[in-house]
């Protein structure tokens, strides 16, 4: 299986399968492929006929004083694991192929990503909603498929995919966990041995608020006191964000009477993870 470097290249082979009518499916990651990211590239090579996935590590989506040089690495794994899976190429450019010397256009959006994940990281979301329009528009995709881990990039991308026109269907992935209930995640190998047994955590304590609104509480104030209690039963574990908001605009609620999301950030020594799930009022 061929990893392309160039935008050029990229064009030259989807253009080649469009001439053949063939339908294109799109995984866009950072890399260091978990069994998370393996489920959307099973999706993507189950529904279309071709299948594109995207490593690329972008500068743009990480602040200062966050991991972009840290963030692991290892293309010759996710390689093997694309080919095992059935992907057709992989694109994995250098910065300078996506970002030339003066670059200076930028996709921005308002409201949705104010609040979750955007408040500690404020320039995140316009990070990648750049990069994923100019890989749409690098890789022309029939799907493109994201995971409901990171909830509010699934909703930013719906939004922005309906709002700028992109002929791009988004389908959304469940969540994959490890055994013990810790979403995967690349960042989870930051973790050592103790900070890993503390990780699950952020599972449990969401079990807890959706045990709590599954036997009728809908105050979203208790359910949030009651996670952030299960949190702090962890020594090593401090929450950045706990907040249940509306599907749509992703807006904090008092009540829970329409699907929600529950979301939370929690910090685990220095590694920042994120977990989530959707209670489905009408089921
Ligand atoms: P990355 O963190 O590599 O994730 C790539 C995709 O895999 C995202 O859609 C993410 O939600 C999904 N994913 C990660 N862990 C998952 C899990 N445990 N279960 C299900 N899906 C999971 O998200 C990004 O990269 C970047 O922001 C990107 C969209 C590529 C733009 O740079």
């Amino acid at each position: 299986m061929k990893i392309v470097k160039t935008v050029n290249e990229v064009r030259e082979i989807v253009g080649e399968w469009r001439k053949h009518g063939l339908s294109v499916g799109f995984v866009p990651t950072m890399g260091y492929l978990h069994e998370g990211h393996e489920s959307l590239i099973k999706s993507a090579v189950t529904q279309n006929d071709k299948v594109v996935v995207s490593v690329f590590v972008n500068p743009m989506q990480f602040g200062e004083n966050e991991d972009f040089n840290s963030y692991p690495r290892d293309i010759e794994r996710d390689s093997e694991i694309c080919e095992k899976a059935g992907v057709d190429f992989i694109f994995n450019p250098e910065v300078s192929e996506i970002y030339g010397k003066h670059f200076s256009s930028f996709v921005n959006m308002n409201t949705l990503p104010d609040g979750l994940c955007g408040k500690s990281r404020p320039i995140h979301f316009k990070g990648v909603c750049t990069v994923v329009s100019k890989l749409f528009n690098i890789v022309c995709p029939d799907r493109a498929y994201f995971g409901q881990k990171d909830a509010q990039q699934l909703a930013i991308i719906k939004r922005m995919v309906s709002d700028l026109n992109f002929d791009i269907e988004i389908i959304g992935c469940p969540i994959i966990r490890e055994s013990d209930g810790l979403a995967k995640s690349s960042r989870n190998t930051y973790l050592n041995a103790e900070e890993r047994k503390a990780a699950v955590v952020l599972s449990r304590s969401l079990g807890v608020g959706r045990e709590l609104i599954e036997n009728g509480e809908n105050d979203a104030k208790k359910i949030i006191s009651a996670i952030r209690n299960e949190i702090e039963k962890e020594k090593l574990a401090k929450i950045d964000y706990i907040e249940i908001v509306d599907m749509n605009m992703l807006q904090p609620v008092n009540e829970i009477k329409e699907s929600v999301l529950v979301a939370m950030a929690v910090y685990i020594g220095k590694t920042r993870l994120i977990d989530n799930f959707i209670f489905n009022q009408i089921e």
